[in-house]
């Protein structure tokens, strides 16, 4: 097992992450990180729920407290406030308290959601993430951020609340559709791009499937290593967070142009990445090597790196309405070389010049922001 620890600024919060392979047939023997709830409530979706939820309610119950299990629907669409509302109610009527706990058990949908109800129930209660997406164990899991979409936007509403303990499981991976891995894989080349070229020169060596699921608890923790040191720097994205975005301002109009429908968020990012590496190939900041290594590890894992045809009214009108973009300045993260990000200004005017690979966009570098 391997067990990593982040503090964060909140006083006197830390949390460990417990990753290990089969740690979700093991709940019943920490009663270090259950033991002391006077009730439990489970929160997941129908697919995880019927897949993986029968065994961490069973060992739940073993602690002698009451196990509350709520079951949203699958997908994007549960992260409303409508089932916030849903949620909590349920919660009052089971007789959920201050001492109670929301364990989160699902991918990024149910990690936000249900972060989003602890956050926010009686003022705050704890909540234990156990994510089961490749995305949500390198990523959403970590880092305290939680949230529901509206219908004009996602994560537009949301809290920071950090959790009270992390249990990675990659076996559970096994279960994963492989388009939903490679969405996830996405995000752990991500890491190795800004900040581990060994974890990149690893990622490139996988011919097959199982070999990489085999090494998975390493990788695993590898990216969650990055990100706590990242969050720890930088809890509310004010500075070096900005690093974790890297491909992803690109990523998130190509998701919002096409309306969460043809692109994954993986695969958005995918080509977020590529294209922005490209851009910085131009602008003299990256190698032309990285950015043809870039290519190669996201052709191995079957990601798409091509911009997609958009109409430039389009696109500006889901760039300007991001909430990433403050005032008139945009930071993007490039990668001057593999395994090292630094944050560059745009001008938002010139934001669209990403989208027109002619333009010569970039104002300024700011190393280490
Ligand atoms: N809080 C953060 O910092 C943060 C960071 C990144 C993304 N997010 C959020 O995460 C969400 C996306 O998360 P996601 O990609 O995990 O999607 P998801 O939670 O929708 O899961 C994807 C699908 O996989 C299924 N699934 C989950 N685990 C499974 C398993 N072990 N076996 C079989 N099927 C399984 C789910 O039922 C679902 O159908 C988005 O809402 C995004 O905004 C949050």
């Amino acid at each position: 097992m391997q067990t990593l620890s982040c503090t964060t600024g909140q006083p006197d919060h830390r949390y460990f992450v417990y990753i290990e392979k089969g740690i979700t047939d093991l709940l019943y023997e920490r009663e270090d990180v259950f033991g002391d709830y006077d009730h439990f409530v489970l929160i997941t979706d129908k697919k995880v729920g019927k897949l993986h939820g029968g065994k961490v309610r069973r060992q739940l119950q073993s602690f002698n407290s009451p196990v509350t299990q709520i079951t949203v629907d699958q997908g994007e669409n549960s992260k409303k406030l409508e089932n916030v509302q849903k949620i909590v109610e349920k919660m009052v009527d089971v007789g959920a308290t201050r001492r109670s706990v929301i364990v989160a058990l699902g991918g990024g949908v149910v990690g936000d959601l249900a972060g989003f109800c602890a956050s926010i129930y009686m003022r705050g209660i704890d909540v234990i993430h156990l994510p089961t997406t490749l995305l949500a164990q390198v990523d959403s899991s970590i880092g305290g951020k939680t949230g529901v979409d509206l219908e004009s936007g996602k994560n537009l509403v949301g809290t920071f609340h950090q959790p009270k303990a992390v249990i990675v499981d990659p076996l559970l991976l096994e279960t994963l559709p492989d388009d939903i891995l490679a969405d996830g894989m996405a995000e752990v080349i991500k890491y190795g791009c800004i900040s581990s070229s060994k974890l990149f020169v690893r990622l490139l060596g996988y011919e097959y499937h199982e070999d990489l699921l085999e090494d998975m608890e390493d990788i695993i923790a590898k990216c969650i290593q990055i990100k706590i040191n990242v969050v720890e720097k930088d809890e509310k994205e004010g500075g070096i967070r900005r690093i974790l975005n890297f491909g992803h301002t690109i990523g998130h109009v190509i998701e919002t142009y096409f309306q969460y429908e043809k692109y994954t968020h993986g695969e958005a990012v995918a080509i977020g990445m590529y294209q922005i590496t490209k851009m910085s190939v131009r602008e003299g900041i990256t190698d032309q090597s990285s950015l043809e290594n870039l290519k190669l590890v996201l052709d191995t894992y079957g990601l798409p790196t091509e911009m997609p045809e958009m109409d430039l009214d389009g696109i500006k009108e889901v760039l300007f309405r991001d909430k990433k973009i403050e005032s008139d300045i945009l930071h993007l993260c490039v990668m001057p070389r593999i395994g090292k990000a630094e944050i560059v200004k745009m001008k938002r005017e010139k934001a669209m010049a990403l989208f027109q690979p002619d333009l010569d966009p970039i104002q300024e570098t700011t190393p280490n922001a």
